[in-house]
């Protein structure tokens, strides 16, 4: 008896085990992404997703789940973010996912709050990112040719897709293993560029979509801004507008992976903004011809910390107007607003993903998107297109007042919950506050120029590339060459200084004869300084110092961009007339002295000869160090250094690098935000004249109590003793 129920049990166990298994098994089939004509399906499900990038490296650690919180909040339902290969691999098989790289610790926060995730490994990633996030040793790969149907880069790309691929697996972190990961990108942006490549280009997109699609994630993935993606790949739309994009297929969904709530900045450049109003009736008019998932691009912008902004001359703010701050504040009425828009969308949902949409004309700018379904109910969207008036426009026996340029939102075809111009949220304003934090104890110290030629410079007959020399170790390259001159020469009696003309690729340069500034100057690709410089009878020195301000991210072939002193180098008003200097014997000197003793980093600041007081600080020489120490300030407030006082160089705190700062290039091009109800007038401009970033985030967790070192790197010269710590507040 007793047998027989121990191996009754055994069979009762042994079945309960397989329908466990067989349930398990239909329970992982049915946790897969697919998708159809209408949108992506999750669980069985045709679903209308909001999604906002956030990108890890451009804020902290301590800031990730305060971000991740007011995405939810705010009613998204995904994160998006790039994977940044440069940060993570930054030797060739060096790997670093800690701190701000910790693309596992972001994910998973990200699942602990609920949302999914659209990964966009790229790994070209565009984003106003150093060199667009491919490590700068990829170039020297011997016959490397980035986003090309080239050997040595498909190998490199590979390798690390799968790297990540991997490594998101392990962690279970797609969809069909319980993980938030429902889509994924391979590549960015690729068709406007493909052209330039010929018929490489289109076979190595094509190779790309393959190999992602090899990597058997059980998610889509998506190729954003490429039209000939080929199945299964969606291809998406990014853009301030997509209503009027259509995937290549029919049976693909409509997905926006780039709806831009604002813009970035370069140093110089003015300040951009967009209307709420005007991206809420952008998403209304995309979903209501069909769309199904909208990432706003950026949600949280955030800084481009260290030298990790591209170029050239991306600012080191990232904060693109965007409904989060760059300090990961909320910014009204943005946040409030788009999160009315997300729940009347979200109430339409049912509706939406159930029916195609009847289209009726109610007057010469206006229509009704009616979407019913027996099984969905009955929503509608009913939109004015013209940009200025507003109008009284009628369906089903009922009235609605339509603003110009608006889209009202009727989830259940009768009630008007949302109107896209109808903004019932007040605008916050965002303030930099004085603290009573005291910057004490300056001191400084100058970056030699007269001894630049010692064992770590070399020669070299001829001018070299930047990049070339430096590998991006550092953003500066000093070129110094020598020119003897008799003491027979007329110049020298008649008062007359030659002149000096400069050939470069950019970014700036700053141009010193015997130890003495004679000038600088700043720009993209052909930039040239001249001017008339003071020489004397005997050897002269003429040393550049060329600066890189962030790696080309864009642009067909951009890594065969050069920057540096790229030539000619000629010297007019001879005896002999004018001399080219370009072929002379030139000797090179990567980074700064500051750089190489490391005043950058805390434990070996000691190692050079600081002069101290307020005095030296103010005194506004060019290539100066600053070091100052400072207590944290009470409080939770975010913090900012102001350096309005300053020119140009770069900020550490403890070591950390705050990032480049550039509050000498005043903003131009300044205009009133006129929002005309299209899109023609997106920047809304202000401050005219001031600097584009006046202020630089300063991370609390990089913080101690007390003590805390501040070194600056000055390049043209600024009064230290005035820098001040704020902190950010809103109302
Ligand atoms: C897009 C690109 C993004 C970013 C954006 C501008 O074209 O895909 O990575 O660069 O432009 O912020």
């Amino acid at each position: 008896m007793e047998a027989n129920s121990a191996s009754s049990s055994k069979w009762f166990c042994s079945i309960c085990m397989l329908l466990f298994l067989i349930l398990a098994a239909f329970e992982v089939a049915h946790c897969s992404v697919t998708y159809d004509r209408k949108s992506l399906i999750i669980n069985g499900q045709r679903r209308i997703l909001f999604s906002g990038s956030i990108h890890y490296p451009r804020s902290t650690p301590d800031m990730w789940e305060g971000l991740i919180q007011k995405a939810k909040n705010g009613g998204l339902d995904a994160i998006d973010t790039y994977v940044f290969w440069n940060v993570h691999e930054p030797s060739p098989g060096n790997y670093n996912f800690e701190g701000r790289y910790d693309l596992v610790r972001f994910l998973k926060l990200v699942q602990k709050y609920g949302l999914y995730v659209h990964l966009r490994i790229g790994p070209y990633v565009c984003a106003e990112w150093n060199f667009g996030g491919f490590p700068v040793w990829l170039k020297y790969v011997p016959g490397m040719s980035f986003r090309n149907d080239n050997g040595p880069f498909k190998v490199a790309m590979q390798r690390f897709v799968q790297k990540i691929v991997t490594m998101m697996k392990s962690e279970g972190l797609f969809q069909n293993q319980g993980g938030p990961i429902i889509l994924s990108q391979i590549e960015n942006e690729y068709g406007i560029e493909s052209h330039s490549y010929g018929p490489a280009g289109h076979r190595y997109s094509d190779w790309a979509a393959k190999m992602a699609v090899g990597l058997n994630t059980g998610v889509p993935w998506v190729m954003c801004k490429e039209d000939d993606a080929p199945d299964p790949v969606i291809n998406t739309c990014n853009g301030f507008y997509c209503d009027y994009f259509s995937p290549n297929k029919p049976y693909k969904p409509k997905i926006w992976t780039e709806a831009w709530t604002g813009w970035f900045e370069d140093f110089g450049s003015p300040k951009h903004q967009r209307p709420v109003e005007d991206i809420a009736f952008a998403v209304a008019r995309f979903i209501q011809k069909g769309g199904s998932f909208v990432n706003y691009y950026m949600y949280h912008g955030g800084t481009n910390f260290g030298r990790s902004a591209g170029g050239p001359f991306i600012t080191t703010s990232y904060d693109y107007d965007a409904p989060i701050d760059e300090y990961g504040l909320i910014r009204q009425p943005k946040y409030d607003h788009l999160k009315e828009l997300h729940k009347a969308i979200k109430l339409s949902e049912r509706a939406l993903v159930s029916a195609d949409p009847t289209v009726t004309a109610l007057g010469n700018y206006e229509q009704a998107y009616v979407f019913s379904s027996t099984s969905g109910g009955c929503a509608a969207f009913l939109s004015n297109y013209h940009s200025n008036s507003a109008v009284t426009v009628t369906f089903r026996n009922r009235k609605y007042q339509l603003p110009p340029w608006s889209i009202s939102i009727l989830p259940d075809c009768k009630n008007d919950v949302f109107n896209t111009a109808r903004v019932g949220v007040k605008a916050s304003t965002a303030q930099m506050v004085a603290t009573e934090v005291k910057i004490l104890s300056w001191q400084t110290f100058s970056e030699d120029v007269y001894s630049l030629i010692d064992d770590s410079s070399f020669t070299h007959v001829g001018l070299l590339e930047q990049l070339n020399v430096t590998r991006d170790k550092s953003d500066y390259l000093w070129y110094t060459t020598s020119i003897p001159i008799r003491s027979t020469e007329s110049f020298l009696h008649q008062g007359r200084s030659p002149t000096l003309t400069v050939g470069s690729s950019g970014h700036a340069l700053h141009v010193f004869v015997n130890g003495v500034k004679s000038g600088s100057v700043f720009g993209n690709s052909k930039l040239t300084f001249r001017g008339g410089i003071n020489l004397r009878a005997g050897v002269n020195r003429i040393s550049i110092l060329s600066v890189a301000v962030g790696l080309p991210n864009n642009g067909a072939h951009f890594e065969t961009q050069s920057i540096g002193v790229t030539g000619p180098v000629i010297l007019q008003g001879l005896d002999e007339g004018s001399k080219d200097l370009s072929m002379q014997r030139w000797s090179y000197k990567i980074g700064l002295k500051g750089e190489a003793v490391n005043l950058d980093s805390v434990s070996s600041s000691l190692s050079v000869h600081w002069v101290g007081g307020n005095l030296m600080a103010s005194r506004q020489q060019p290539l100066t160090w600053h070091k100052a120490y400072f207590n944290a300030p009470a409080g939770n407030d975010p913090l900012a250094l102001d350096l309005s006082s300053m020119g140009k160089g770069q900020i550490w705190i403890n070591g950390q690098n705050i990032g480049r700062y550039w509050t000498s290039w005043a903003k131009g091009n300044c205009g009133q935000c006129s929002y005309a109800g299209t899109y023609r007038e997106w920047k809304c401009l202000s401050g005219c004249g001031q600097p584009t970033q006046r202020w630089y985030h300063v991370p609390r967790s990089w913080l101690k109590p007390t003590g805390n070192v501040l070194i600056v790197f000055e390049e043209i010269g600024g009064d230290a003793s005035r820098i001040s710590l704020v902190k950010r507040v809103v109302n």
